[in-house]
């Protein structure tokens, strides 16, 4: 998983210094509540050790068997159940380490728990459901015991993030370009997407992922300032209604705060639907659907102040796209593959925000607001001889194009191994020319494809794993290191289980022992996944 730098961490006390366990954790506690910046007192010392070791004051919990991105989040809370808040706060995240909230799931759920973290609502994947269970925990939070005296108030620490290397201080880079990867008659729009970075002077090495803070799209902007009868000029924190609800607030899932203003603004059955959709009910069986506009026009007759509106929506989030250029092969450009959210519902069409942003609404010259996203835990090997085997369907093939560019560029001699995959080999075939080309030259070693829909039966890259898992054992056997980049509820799974199907086979393993044969492999950094 590409797990990502945290602010303010938890486990202060290195395991090295010279304390006991039980002297570790409490000092550890002792930290977390002086790092508290939460508008609610600091937590006494004791407070933030028993939030981080639980009622028992047990600090060893154990693993976190619900780390799974396929589990859902029932599953998870029950596997949870009975432990310390700050890992139930964990098991209610979307368990994807995707760090679009700055932290991992882990370092999020400390944060909140020892009230570093005020803000709940930041786990994408998670969503509403996520949002909402952490909001219960943290009520189980603000009735911990009372404080017993804690120690001297002392100042919180300010935390100042580097410009440009975390949500909390983005910079403008500026948009250059971009291209269409799909040919015509695809069913896929996917675009590789160029930025100079010349002027923020913004470095990233391979691995690393790009923040983005996109815009809404307009006309949506103004057909819910219609919705509302205002007018755009509506002054609103020193700005006008139609540039916030442009750039700070999100139009998708609506909140349950917008629909506890509602509730608070109507009556009868209008009053207890918008109540129940505030709960995570779903009386008419559409809260799915309910965007910002279609909850307006749910409740047609409901007009929220503007003011009041734009408190009960939630802050724009940025998005996570994986580089696919090399700052060494490129400096001061970078490159995304960024496949473009488009459906309908009802008669609506709906835009994913980021990725339509990129695909039609920002022009060339444009700046963006963005940051570096390092990665931890995905990164090209430190010997530029040990050999490489990248797995990347879909735009899973970004950090691989930008591993095998830095490859090029720095001349390291490894040998490379690239699975893509996507739908249809003449219209889904991304880089094509460019990868052929670092074929021809030596550099891309192999290239093995496959095609999902050119057949009558489906084809992934895990299935032309198996045929060729002799060779894919060999290349491990030789100390290659293995990386997976895409989908993350179903791809990167399956390609796990074909990897220990390999290794089983081909490594004479039992199935029990080739699944730790490939969980050794990850514990020592050399099976590597960055998958969203
Ligand atoms: C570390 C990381 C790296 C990533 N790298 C890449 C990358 O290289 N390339 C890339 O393209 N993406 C990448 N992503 C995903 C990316 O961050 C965004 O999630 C993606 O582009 C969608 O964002 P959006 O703002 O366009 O859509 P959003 O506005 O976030 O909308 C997406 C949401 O729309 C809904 N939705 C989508 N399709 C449908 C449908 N058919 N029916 C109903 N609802 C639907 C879903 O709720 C979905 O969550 C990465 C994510 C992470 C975390
Ligand atoms: N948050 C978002 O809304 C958002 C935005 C962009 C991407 N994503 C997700 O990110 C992932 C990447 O999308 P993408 O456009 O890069 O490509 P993709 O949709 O994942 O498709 C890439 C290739 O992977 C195949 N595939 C499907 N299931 C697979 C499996 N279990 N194992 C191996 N391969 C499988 C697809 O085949 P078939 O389709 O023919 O089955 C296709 O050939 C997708 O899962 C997508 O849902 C999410």
């Amino acid at each position: 998983m590409n797990q990502m730098t945290p602010p303010p961490k938890i486990e202060i006390i290195p395991t090295s210094a010279p304390f006991s366990e039980a002297q570790r954790s409490w000092l550890n506690g002792f930290f977390a509540g002086l790092l508290s910046t939460d508008s609610a007192a600091p937590l006494s010392a004791e407070q933030g050790a028993a939030v981080l070791q639980g009622p028992t004051g047990d600090g060893d919990d154990g693993e976190a068997p619900w780390h799974d991105p396929t589990m859902p989040i029932a599953d998870r809370m029950k596997l949870a159940e009975g432990r310390p808040l700050r890992r139930r706060m964990m098991a209610a995240m979307a368990q994807q380490d995707c760090g679009q909230c700055g932290y991992n799931c882990n370092d999020y759920s400390d944060a909140i728990a020892s009230r570093a973290e005020p803000r709940l609502n930041l786990c994408v994947p998670g969503g509403k459901e996520t949002a909402r269970m952490l909001k219960t925990l943290n009520e189980e939070l603000e009735k911990a015991p009372a404080a017993t005296p804690g120690p001297a108030a002392a100042p919180a620490p300010v935390v100042t993030a580097e410009p440009g290397r975390s949500r909390d201080n983005p910079v403008p880079a500026t948009f250059v370009s971009r291209r269409l990867l799909n040919r015509a008659g695809s069913e896929k729009e996917t675009w590789h997407i160029d930025f100079d970075l010349s002027g923020c002077g913004l470095d990233y090495v391979v691995g690393d992922s790009f923040g983005i803070f996109a815009r809404n799209d307009l006309g949506h902007v103004d057909q819910i300032i219609a919705l509302l009868g205002a007018l755009h000029t509506t002054p609103i924190r020193g700005r006008t209604l139609r540039e916030v609800l442009s750039d700070e607030v999100s139009l998708a899932p609506a909140s349950d705060s917008l629909f506890e203003l509602i509730s608070f603004i109507t009556g009868g059955a209008l009053r207890e639907k918008a109540r129940a959709l505030a709960q995570g009910e779903d009386p008419d069986g559409d809260a799915a659907t309910l965007d910002v506009m279609a909850t307006l026009q749910k409740f047609s007759g409901v007009r929220p102040h503007p003011e009041a509106f734009i408190e009960a929506l939630e802050p724009l989030q940025p998005r996570l796209y994986s580089i696919s250029s090399s700052h060494n092969a490129t400096p001061g450009k970078l490159s995304l593959t960024v496949d473009c959210v488009r459906y309908v519902i009802g008669k609506r069409k709906r835009l994913g925000l980021a990725s339509t942003f990129l695909a039609e609404r920002i022009q060339s010259g444009d700046p963006v607001k963005v940051y570096v996203q390092k990665a931890h835990g995905f990164a090209l090997p430190q010997d530029p001889k040990v050999p490489i085997i990248m797995i990347g369907p879909g735009t899973g093939v970004a950090p691989f194009r930008a591993f095998l560019l830095d490859r090029k560029a720095t001349g390291a001699p490894g040998k490379n191994w690239l699975f893509f995959g996507h739908q249809r080999s003449s219209f889904d075939f991304f880089y094509a020319d460019e990868l052929n080309a670092l074929k021809t030259s030596g550099l891309l070693t192999r290239l093995s494809l496959a095609w999902s829909r050119d057949g009558d039966k489906k084809f992934y890259v895990q299935d032309r794993m198996r045929e060729v898992g002799r060779e894919v054992w060999t290349w491990l056997a030789e100390g290659a290191n293995i990386y997976v980049c895409g989908d993350a509820k179903r791809m990167a799974k399956d390609v796990e289980r074909a990897l220990v199907d390999i290794v089983a086979q081909h490594g004479a393993r039992s199935t029990d022992e080739a699944v730790s044969f490939v969980g050794d492999l990850k514990k020592k950094g050399r099976f590597q996944q960055d998958v969203y």
